[in-house]
């Protein structure tokens, strides 16, 4: 049977920051551990990434930074790219949405669809900044969310409870640039009608069959790829703008369209295309061969990406017609750092960058330990600790201790010549055995996106061979049955040797470093779980060091680091309390009050009786203020009240409801007070 032919995809990282671990250890680790496995395995793949440099993102780190989009661009792409060279993820090409090519790919894609009646135009009220005269889109919104109610949510999405969303949806909507209220606007925008697609992406995200015809076996797909899909498909889907009132991104095709740009979800995947036409450009091949026939397209990506690769961008592939729709979307989950989530804004992360300028020469080690804690089904968490231990325990005492015993042992015996073979015990056969077994295993694990199992399945053979040497003590031996130490050496040779082919994938520097110990230079999976690679009498040279134990020091270094770059914002701030229905904040009757009389309360230092008009009636209130704030200056203030809590008696006196007040983290106490004039006792607060 023909080896099926693979394009795979990382995701385009926003160019408007450095990677951190995060990003690694979820995207284009896992991928470049696919493709090298896939490459080892004679698959025709390409392994294709870039920046994606337009959108929200770009344009309010420019406005931050104080520099233009394109410096930005500039700035964050050459980082990223030059940390992903030296991290040796190994790109087929690392593209850029700004190049020229991209915009030509994306503007003919995009008049294809429209050609093809795949849009639909519509005129809508968009909000609008009128101090910067310009459209609110994405990002450029932020409010409350309408389905969890927290208060930072974006334009497109709420970062808390995930949902994507449209600006129009916020509560509260607030301009990002103005800080103000936004006004309606109207302008008319180009949308993709996703509810005409709900049939045939239930049919092929469920049973992976398109137009009856099976594409991939739906059971490959991971469960929460499915599960947020067909929950989006069920909550029904709608028409999405594709284009953006911004003067950044790619220029709608049109003269009579000014201003308008592609939306950036429209134009970043397409920036998978026009990658494998620069690279197709640059080595005499032909793009199309690798987006049309049979050929398996895999996206790797974070899930917060998943609606837009595994509903959005197939709808756009399929209408355009001709190319090829994903086999598999692996999608990722979070990882988080130290016990907190990653976050850039509060600079808790440690970035790519700058762990390979710290820690030179210690990629594999960083390889390793991420593709150990993974998140492939559940969010997982990086610790220096952690790293410790794995470098320390597994690396160094298992991986690097056997290596470095096999070929020393080896130097000092037989000057480095493969010892042969002779009769066997079952523990070597069962080694053997092993060796045998494993590449199939790993292989197995890979073609299934399981990286983490498959990486401590090929360490599962350095802790065969490191146990085989402990347990047969050849250093013992020695003196004794010499001859039977030649059988030993001979396997555990076998056996390195093997390592120098199944780590390839995973621990690329280190699988080189063991093959030029041995002068081997295989490079195929086929050559992997043959007991015999090393032939007798070969020679092999004195090893060097494979795995420097991590020293605490480095370990508090680094904590310390991430502690005093930290940034300081809400970490003082009360924790979000559990969510609350919109019904029962509705059953809370708060109104604006007017207080009309206050007295200290006899023998109660904090509190204060006040008599306070609601609109609705007089009464009396008793409110724990009175460190904050003396009697005589409180009345005649219009303050909140809420006015159905129950009545208690405080100090034998009835209070009929509660005044509100904002506490800060000092414990100071401040009314709540309407912040213009004419709101009268008894408006209602919500
Ligand atoms: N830049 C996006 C992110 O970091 C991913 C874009 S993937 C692509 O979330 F498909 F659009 F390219
Ligand atoms: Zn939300």
């Amino acid at each position: 049977m023909e080896k099926a032919k693979y394009t795979v995809t990382a995701a385009l990282p926003y160019a408007n920051g450095p990677l951190h671990l995060g990003h690694v250890a979820g995207v284009y680790l896992p991928a470049d551990i696919f493709v090298r496995f896939l490459r080892m395995k004679g698959h025709d793949v390409v392994y294709i990434c870039g920046s994606d440099e337009h959108g929200a993102a770009i344009t309010l780190r420019a406005k931050k930074e104080g520099i233009t989009p394109q410096e930005i661009v500039d700035k964050y792409h050459t980082i990223i790219r030059d940390a992903f060279k030296d991290f040796d993820i190994s790109f087929d090409i690392f593209h850029r949405t700004s190049s020229e090519l991209h915009h030509q790919t994306a503007q003919d894609f995009f008049k294809v669809l429209d050609s093809k009646g795949s849009f639909t135009k519509a005129t809508s009220e968009q909000f609008f900044d009128e101090e910067y005269q310009q459209f609110l889109a994405d990002r450029y919104v932020t409010g409350t969310c309408p389905n969890c109610k927290s208060p930072n949510a974006y334009g497109d999405q709420c970062e808390s409870c995930g949902s994507s969303l449209n600006p129009t949806d916020l509560i509260d909507p607030i301009s990002t640039l103005s800080g103000k209220t936004p006004v309606m606007k109207s302008t008319s925008h180009w949308y993709l009608p996703m509810e005409r697609h709900e049939d045939w992406l239930r049919a092929w995200i469920k049973e992976g069959k398109l137009d009856g015809v099976q594409q991939h076996d739906p059971k490959e797909w991971r469960n929460q790829v499915v599960g947020q899909c067909m929950s989006w498909i069920d909550n029904g889907l709608r028409p999405r703008a594709m284009t953006r009132d911004l003067d950044w991104g790619v220029k709608v095709p049109y003269e009579d369209a000014t201003g308008k740009v592609l939306y950036v979800w429209l134009d970043a995947p397409i920036g998978y295309i026009s990658a494998t036409k620069q690279w197709a450009l640059d080595h005499n091949k032909n793009w199309e061969e690798y987006w049309t026939g049979d050929r398996k397209l895999v996206h790797f990506i974070g899930k917060d990406n998943i609606v837009f690769h595994a509903i959005i961008f197939p709808i756009l592939l399929k209408e355009h017609g001709g190319l090829v729709l994903p086999d598999n979307v692996p999608a990722y989950e979070f990882l988080n750092l130290e016990g907190d989530k990653f976050s850039t804004s509060r600079n808790w992360a440690v970035w790519l960058h700058e762990y390979i300028a710290r820690h030179p020469d210690k990629s594999d080690e960083l390889k390793y330990v991420l593709t150990s804690i993974a998140p492939e089904n559940k969010d997982s968490e990086f610790t220096w600790k952690e790293y410790q231990t794995r470098v320390n325990s597994e690396l160094a005492d298992i991986l690097g201790n056997f290596v470095n015993r096999a070929l020393v042992l080896t130097q000092k015996y037989y000057d480095g010549k493969v010892p042969a073979r002779g009769e066997l015990t079952s523990e070597d056969q069962s080694v053997l055995n092993e060796i045998a077994e494993i590449p199939n295993r790993i292989e197995k694990l890979i073609y299934q996106y399981k990286l983490r199992e498959a990486q401590a399945e090929a360490m599962n053979l350095a802790r065969l061979g490191n146990k085989f040497l402990a347990d047969t003590e050849p250093w013992k031996l020695i003196k004794t049955d010499p001859q039977r130490v030649e059988t030993i050496m001979n396997i555990a040779l076998q056996v390195t040797a093997n390592l120098g082919i199944v780590l390839q994938p995973f621990l690329p520097a280190t699988a080189r470093k063991i093959s030029s110990f041995l002068g081997l230079d295989k490079n195929e999976w086929s050559d992997a779980g043959n007991p015999d690679l090393l032939n007798v009498g070969e020679q092999t040279s004195a090893p060097t060091i494979l795995f420097k134990k991590i020293e605490d020091e480095l370990v508090n270094e680094e904590i310390e680091r991430l502690e005093s770059t930290k940034m300081e914002n809400t970490s003082n701030v009360a924790p979000q309390k559990d969510e609350t229905s919109f019904d029962d904040f509705m059953k809370m009757d708060i109104r604006l009050g007017k207080i009309i009389a206050a007295q200290k309360v006899e023998k109660a230092d904090k509190l204060l009786q006040l008599t306070v008009d609601t609109g609705i009636d007089q009464r009396t209130i008793i409110s724990g203020i009175a460190e904050h704030y003396a009697p005589e200056e409180i009345v005649g203030k219009t303050v909140s009240v809420l006015v159905n809590l129950a009545p208690r008696k405080i100090r034998g006196v009835e209070s009929q409801g509660m005044i509100l007040m904002a506490e800060n983290q000092e414990g100071k106490l401040s009314f709540i007070v309407p912040e213009k004039e004419g709101f009268d006792p008894g408006s209602e607060i919500r």
